[in-house]
């Protein structure tokens, strides 16, 4: 594997495109999101490679509700079955699980799975891998005003640096590179305040395809960027 420089510190990625691999295939849109849903653990590897330290998997949006109840189900079911098998194998290599998004409206035996995974793995240090599933970045902003509220807090100690501390990436750095699988050219109500200076990279391939050579590509050109965060010259690149 050849070494990139400047590799990102925290990568996000819409995972799109699952229901047309499968159409292609001839195949149900549910097949297509455990096909999906496999390619995860490859993903997660060839970053952690690559020495990425933080990568955010979108995996259901607020907005996803709206599918047919079959498919909703079966993505619930799907990331269920996804902890249970992959959770311990993850813990082992060192990585922490996070999750980005509400956990009220999802089912119980989930949510707590989802809390084991992040109870298991909280002192792994080597990498971050946060799911977002029933996650949407307008409904964050709007969690995060509702709790300035209710905490009290005076106008004039509102600022962005607050603010952040209000979302449920409170903790996190700011994505510095999205990509987007499926070839879509939209966030789709993902990250909507993180992403105010992410670069932005889309592909055509779906996400079940998603592999190594691709992901790959995807830094080096993030590492031929040029981010000015709107001065004249790109700020200086830490290391
Ligand atoms: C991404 O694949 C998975 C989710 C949004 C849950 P899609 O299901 O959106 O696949 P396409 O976009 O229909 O191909
Ligand atoms: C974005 O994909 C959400 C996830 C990948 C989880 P969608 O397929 O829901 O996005 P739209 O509807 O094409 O914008
Ligand atoms: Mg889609």
């Amino acid at each position: 594997m050849p070494k990139i420089a400047d590799i990102p510190n925290h990568v996000a990625i819409i995972m799109d495109g699952n229901g047309r691999w499968a159409a292609r295939r001839g195949l149900s849109r549910l097949a297509g999101h455990r096909a999906g849903t496999d390619n995860i653990h490859r993903v997660i590897e060839c970053f952690a490679e690559h020495e990425v330290k933080y990568l955010t998997l979108f995996a259901f949006s607020t907005e996803n509700w709206s599918r047919p109840r079959r498919e909703v189900k079966w993505l619930l079911r799907i990331l269920e079955e996804m902890l249970s098998k992959e959770t311990r194998k993850l813990h082992e290599k060192g990585i922490k699980l996070l999750h980005l998004g509400r956990l009220d409206r999802l089912p119980p035996r989930l949510k707590q799975a989802i809390r084991d995974a992040i109870e298991l793995t909280k002192d792994n240090t080597q990498m971050t891998v946060n799911i977002a599933f029933d996650y949407g970045g307008r409904a964050e902003i709007v969690d995060a005003f509702k709790r300035i509220l209710r905490d009290g807090i005076p106008p004039e100690s509102v600022n962005e640096a607050l603010f952040s501390s209000y979302l449920y990436t409170a903790d996190l750095p700011d994505p510095d590179l999205i990509i987007r699988t499926g070839g879509e050219m939209r966030m789709s109500n993902f990250l909507l305040w993180q992403a105010a200076y992410s670069e932005y990279y889309s592909t055509p391939t779906f996400w079940p395809d998603f592999g190594g050579e691709e992901i790959e590509g995807a830094l080096v050109t993030y590492a031929q960027r040029e981010r000015r965060f709107g001065r004249l010259r790109p700020k200086a690149k830490k290391g």
